[in-house]
């Protein structure tokens, strides 16, 4: 494993991709107006949003889905590998980061750069993330799935706190004029979101265009596009005898019956209150 961690705002993050130069160039990036940014914590759906707008900027042309690797078409504003191709983009870019609010907002506010929030139950990232850290070597053992869960609460695993991250980002929803969305939502309701998605980025879209992206994004065709399963990665890095990054992308049913008023998609998410397995639900972040 390559276990080197880069230590930035009070978090941890994979050295095999972070270095103390690449945080700083994130850090103070200058966003153009032109700029759509996708913002996630990880496993929250970055690559199926990643997808969805390459889509949505193509007008359902599948040929940059289906020919150029996701990271080429939205870089890691953040990871060492991709300064230079964010830098000599000239057109409109599109751009992910997993990084917190609090280090990234000054630089958004000097822009009009359009921002996208997504969220995922974090019993379900907790999940996804620790199936992730058996495949990807450049993320430490995660242990046992307990151990894993406590340092997930903790927000002592890589990436920091799921709970800071979100609350970190919502508080500036005003602020930032973000666009918030849910992979529940997205999960329930692709067509509408893709249609939300695209009026508010100011591509409208016609149905059949519509519907194509509909079916790209299907985590059946997703699953199957080695543009975006990640099969590309060669094993060193990521050990593909360990699973699937496209491991099951389901929103799995509740195990109690949700509050009056809710229909799960937006939450309030129930996470675990006690050990016994009790579930309340939690505030909103
Ligand atoms: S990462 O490593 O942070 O970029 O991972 P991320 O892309 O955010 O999250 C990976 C999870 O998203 C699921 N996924 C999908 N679910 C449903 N439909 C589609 N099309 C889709 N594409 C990706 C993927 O399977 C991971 O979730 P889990 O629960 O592990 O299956």
């Amino acid at each position: 494993r390559m276990e080197v961690t880069e230590t930035f705002a009070g978090i941890s993050l994979p050295g095999h991709l972070h270095t103390e130069e690449s945080l700083r160039f994130a850090s103070s990036f200058q966003f153009r107006d032109t700029d759509v940014v996708i913002v996630t914590y990880p496993k929250s759906g970055t690559t199926w949003m990643q997808e969805i707008l390459t889509l949505i900027h193509s007008k359902g042309d599948l040929e940059p889905a289906k020919t150029i690797p996701n990271w080429a078409r939205a870089p890691w504003l953040e990871h060492t590998y991709f300064k230079d191709m964010l830098q000599e983009t000239s057109g409109p870019r599109l751009i992910t980061t997993h990084l917190p609010c609090q280090v990234l907002a000054p630089a958004l506010r000097k822009s009009k750069a359009k921002v996208i929030y997504m969220a995922r139950n974090p019993k379900d990232v907790v999940v996804s993330f620790y199936h992730f850290h058996k495949m990807a070597k450049f993320l430490p053992d995660p242990g046992s799935f307990e151990d894993f869960l406590v340092r997930f609460l903790d927000g002592t695993v890589q990436y920091g706190s799921w709970f800071d991250h979100v609350k970190g980002w919502l508080s500036q929803r005003a602020e930032l004029g973000l666009f918030y969305i849910t992979y529940e939502e997205v999960h329930k309701e692709l067509e509408r979101s893709v249609e939300r998605l695209a009026d508010w980025l100011g591509c409208p879209l016609q149905p059949e265009e519509i519907r194509a992206i509909q079916q790209h994004c299907s985590f059946s065709s997703m699953r199957e596009n080695a543009m975006v399963n990640y099969t590309l990665i060669p094993c060193e890095i990521m050990d593909h005898s360990q699973g699937r990054f496209m491991r099951k992308g389901t929103v799995p049913a509740p195990p109690h019956p949700l509050p009056p008023g809710s229909d799960g998609s937006k939450g309030p998410w129930l996470i675990p209150s006690d050990p016994c397995g009790r579930m309340e639900p939690a505030r909103r972040p």
